[in-house]
């Protein structure tokens, strides 16, 4: 037994990662821990992709099904994507590599909400789930588990699989027993129960994750690191978002709708998510709570210096800096961080019950608050809903966060009429841009229209999106509710196909 693995039955099935895939068959459903680039296996992947190679160089088939709890890396999601090894990936994906293939049509991808995947998978809507690949951190004598830094699906992938692959990595910090809350209570309908969470750091679980230790076929110990991705500073446009979030929470505060504390915060990863965080680090708020996914730099950040009190996540998202700085002070944060699996880091009725306040980030609104999180000029996908869905949809209050503009201006992030949608104008609040707030709430769409070009669209495109209202006004006098121009909707985007810009 090593240092990590002190259960007998399960040490005396420690073996290479080369040796340990040798369980995988092709066509199999393979579902592998990782959130956010955090505890996703870290070899097991890359001998896979060497047996993939291998097989495919003498003519032999060998693909999978990929699922897992969100994005991974490059060492998990993107060897796989290399060795072209991957028939289907769900719920979430942020690689290149592989966006690049589900784009190429060679990876059917099913873009779930991440409250759903676990619940589907019970369904059967997926498939059978032949093997779980799950990072942990150490085993304990009895066969529990110590989770890694991301929980995600974990507890159903292990309750699930016929075959288990361990990779037990000595790089997460031993002292992350004691930050996991794993819920056993989950049941199909119709003997779901109440799910008795009240508060956010309220525990309703276990510390650990069970593992039917008939069911491991192989336990690979790594070192090494989760991706990390680095930490840039927010931007200037970021700022002004976050300015804006800011100065309608405390209009909110103000007008009797929060208390001063505000209420749980769900907050996306990325630039202007950290801005917005970082914004609330110098702001008067305090005793802050966060009900949310993934716990980044800036979550750190409000965590040390007081102004949030505790967050409950599914995963960490954080920088090597970030890494270093939790590392360092780990026992400073055990109580106050508590990682859950993301059926219910998402859960909608948890989300509706405790009055979340979400932030999102999007890639394009239309006048009357449709929001596009996922398909760039429609077709082509960029990450996946993550989330989004399940925070926006149940919140108390939900903003969606992006600058006016993408590609140095070429694109406007408000246009006539979204060309997907994934959050419709019923379940959008408020959209910010760092020209301004629309809050959408109590309006109807000609007024939501009028506030969200004057307040969110860049100046160079609001002329043109108020003559397209106009003109849809005036084109079918009985068709005024939403009106619209078919024929021109989308000629927005048509023209940036054809032209490169707007
Ligand atoms: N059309 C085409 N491309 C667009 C675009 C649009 N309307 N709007 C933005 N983009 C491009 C940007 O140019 C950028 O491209 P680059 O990487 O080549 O520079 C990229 O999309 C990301 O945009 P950015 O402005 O940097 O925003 P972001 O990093 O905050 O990401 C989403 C925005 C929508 C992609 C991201 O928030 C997302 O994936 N959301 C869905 C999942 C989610 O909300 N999860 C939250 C729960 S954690």
């Amino acid at each position: 037994m090593t240092h990590r693995i002190s259960c007998p039955v399960l040490s005396s099935r420690i073996t290479s990662a080369a040796e340990a895939v040798t369980v995988i068959r092709h066509g199999d459903n393979v579902g592998i821990s990782g959130f956010t680039g955090a505890g996703y296996p870290k070899a097991v992947p890359t001998a896979l992709h060497d047996r993939m190679v291998a097989a495919h160089a003498i003519g032999e088939e060998l693909s999978v099904g990929l699922w897992s709890g969100a994005s991974t890396a490059p060492d998990a999601d993107g060897v796989l994507a290399e060795a072209q090894g991957v028939a289907t990936r769900l719920p979430y994906n942020s690689d290149p590599t592989m966006r690049k293939l589900i784009n190429l049509g060679q990876v059917d991808y099913i873009d779930a909400h991440l409250s759903h995947s676990a619940q589907h998978m019970w369904f059967g809507f997926y498939g059978n789930l032949d093997v779980a690949v799950v990072e942990v951190t150490a085993i304990l004598p009895g066969g529990l588990l110590v989770p890694s830094s991301s929980v995600g699906n974990n507890k159903t992938w292990l309750e699930q699989a016929d075959r288990i692959i361990l990779e037990v990595n000595s790089w997460q910090p031993r002292e992350l027993e004691g930050f996991h809350d794993i819920y056993y209570g989950a049941a199909l309908p119709p003997h779901r129960r109440p799910i008795e969470l009240t508060e956010p750091m309220q525990r309703i679980g276990e510390p650990y994750l069970r593992v039917d230790p008939e069911k491991v076929v192989a336990v690979v110990e790594t070192d090494l690191a989760d991706r990390n991705s680095p930490f840039t500073p927010p931007g200037q446009t970021s700022n002004a978002i976050a300015a804006h979030v800011i100065d309608f929470l405390r209009h909110e505060v103000a007008a009797g709708r929060m208390p001063a504390d505000l209420l749980p915060i769900q907050s996306g990863v990325g630039n202007v998510a950290n801005a917005v965080l970082a914004g609330l680090d110098g702001s008067e708020f305090t005793d802050l709570v966060a009900f949310t996914e993934v716990l980044q730099d800036g979550m750190l950040d409000l965590l040390d210096s007081g102004t949030m009190r505790a967050a409950s996540a599914t995963s960490f998202g954080l920088s090597s800096l970030g890494v270093q700085r939790f590392m360092d002070n780990i026992n400073a944060y055990k109580g106050r961080i508590l990682l859950r699996s993301e059926e219910i880091s998402n859960h909608p009725e948890l989300v509706r019950r405790l009055g979340v306040i979400a932030m999102n980030g999007l890639l394009e609104a239309d006048i009357y608050g449709n929001v596009n999180s996922t398909h760039v000029m429609g077709s082509a996908i960029m990450n996946g809903i993550g989330g989004s869905g399940d925070f926006a949809r149940n919140a108390f209050l939900n903003f969606f966060l992006t600058p006016s503009t993408a590609k140095d201006g070429a694109i406007s992030a408000i246009v006539p009429m979204v060309s997907h949608v994934d959050h419709t104008e019923h379940d959008v609040h408020v959209i910010v841009t760092e020209h301004g707030i629309a809050d959408l709430r109590g309006l109807a769409p000609r007024a939501r229209a009028e506030r969200i070009i004057q307040r969110c669209a860049d100046p160079a495109f609001r002329p043109a999106l108020l003559d397209y209202t106009a003109r849809a006004w005036a084109q079918r006098p009985t068709a005024r509710h939403t009106p619209h121009l078919l024929d021109e909707a989308l000629s927005w985007h048509q023209r940036y196909l054809e032209t490169g810009s707007m």
